[in-house]
């Protein structure tokens, strides 16, 4: 622990991000343009070389265009997080296959800050985590080194909201909340923040409010998408098309906010961080009754989508078994590369334990495409489900083009195309809730 003398003055210069993601990297880029001298650590070695070398490790336009603007020393090396007035943990808080939440990179991220921060070091947890995570996890590993925090070390927490392709919104402008264990904590967390971005910094009560809040938003975000998606499949029973119908609702000016049904809810926030909650809720004896169910109908999609599949094979005589079908897109959302648990997967699972005869193509994920082109998967296929609503899909599929390409049954699985059209060129299309 190196000794230097505290620094309550609000002076912060130096920040460390401990892991350079989609949440780390633009960070610390932005902390770079703003004048602070910045370090970044990883475990990844191959992530460190390239951003060393000034080139983006995950496909954003943003960030390839400005790193090599706002450049910063990375390094696998723990050690220099002593040089750092801030830390900022910025690590994976996934789940696991029983969807347990895995808190093995924030203890990994806090061990190495609590054998080499100096003294007066500020640690603001932006990872997002369920309430009780910064003072039941985090604090006990730092007060472990010897620290006492909100004495010489100061703990804080400001979840990420960034929504990684988003052109308007992003870490420069997405206002924030932030809580910390004491005062001190909360101004200096308060004023780095204020610093860097240009929208609102609203402090909070406690650390426990800020993080409930950031569970709070993706949580609201996974039961609206529940509702829509239980009311596809209801609507499918009814005959209704549930995209108008939402469209129809959206015109109410106040009290409605649509969302849209889908073969899927993929991403590392809105399908994992509800565990986050539903799980620390039943060690204080709480369940999150509605929490589960909207998880369950959301995960319940993938395989629905296959059904809708097997049912329009089926209506014109031919078995899911053997026939070819295309899964257009891997990634879980639109324009990107990230398959983090992209609804893709369970598709294509579903789709082979039916034994039917996937192939797969994403243009942002060519590495682990089965077909190189949008012709070739064509070409080989019966049959197309949509899972990612990509640009170059949305542009180049026409009705003509999967007539030319004998497509016999779309399933849009983000109701992206037009139904009417590809219906009048003889394809059978079916689409989530219409
Ligand atoms: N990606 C988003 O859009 C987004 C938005 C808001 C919040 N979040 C949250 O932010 C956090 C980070 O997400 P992300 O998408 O940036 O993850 P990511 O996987 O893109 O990046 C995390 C990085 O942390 C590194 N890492 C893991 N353990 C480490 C350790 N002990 N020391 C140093 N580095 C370590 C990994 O190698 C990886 O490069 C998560 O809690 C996530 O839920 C993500």
């Amino acid at each position: 622990m190196a000794e230097i003398a505290v620094n309550h003055s609000g002076k912060d210069k130096s920040v460390c991000v401990i892991g350079l993601g989609y949440v780390g990297l633009p960070i610390a880029m932005r902390a770079v343009e703003r004048g602070y001298t910045v370090f970044g650590l990883d475990l990844d070695e191959r992530k460190i070389a390239l951003i060393n070398d000034g080139k983006s490790p995950i496909e954003d336009a943003g960030i390839s265009e400005e790193l090599p603007r706002y450049p910063f020393t990375a390094t696998t090396d723990p050690s220099i997080i002593s040089e750092a007035d801030i830390i900022l943990i910025c690590v994976p808080t996934p789940v696991d296959d029983l969807h347990m939440p895995d808190l093995g990179p924030v203890k990994g991220a806090t061990d190495f800050i609590a054998k080499h921060a100096k003294k007066g070091a500020l640690v603001v947890l932006e990872s997002t985590v369920n309430p009780g995570v910064s003072e039941e996890i985090v604090k006990p590993i730092l007060e472990s080194a010897g620290f006492v925090v909100g004495k010489d070390m100061f703990l804080a927490h400001c979840p990420e909201r960034i929504n990684p392709g988003d052109k308007k919104w992003s870490v420069k402008n997405i206002p924030r909340v932030v809580g910390a264990t004491d005062s001190i904590g909360l101004e200096r967390a308060a004023a780095f923040y204020r610093s860097i971005v240009d929208g609102e910094i609203r402090p909070m009560k406690s650390i426990r409010e800020a993080e409930a809040v950031k569970i709070v938003e993706n949580s609201f975000r996974d039961i609206n998408i529940a509702f829509v998606n239980e009311l596809a499949k209801s609507f499918d029973q009814l005959g209704i098309d549930v995209k108008d119908v939402i469209r129809g609702a959206a015109t109410k000016p106040f009290a409605f906010m649509a969302h849209y049904p889908s073969c899927g809810v993929g991403g590392h926030c809105i399908p994992v961080d509800p565990y986050y909650l539903i799980e620390r809720a039943k060690l204080s004896g709480f369940d999150h009754r509605f929490l589960k169910i909207a998880r369950e109908i959301n995960n319940s999609m993938p395989a629905y989508t296959v059904e809708l599949l097997q049912d329009a094979l089926n209506s014109i005589s031919l078995p899911l078994q053997g026939t070819k079908v295309g899964v257009l897109g891997l990634a879980y959302k639109p324009n990107v590369d990230d398959m983090r648990e992209s609804p893709a997967e369970d598709v294509i699972l579903a789709l082979e334990q039916h034994s039917a005869d996937v192939a797969t193509f994403d243009p942002h994920v060519l590495r682990l495409s089965t077909t190189k082109t949008l012709t070739e998967i064509l070409e080989r296929s019966d049959a197309l489900i949509l899972t990612t609503a990509h640009k170059e899909f949305i542009e180049s599929i026409t009705p003509e083009l999967l007539k030319e390409h004998g497509i016999r049954v779309l399933i849009d699985g983000q109701n992206a195309f037009d139904r009417e059209a590809i219906t009048a060129a003889g394809i059978i299309y079916k689409g989530i809730g219409r």
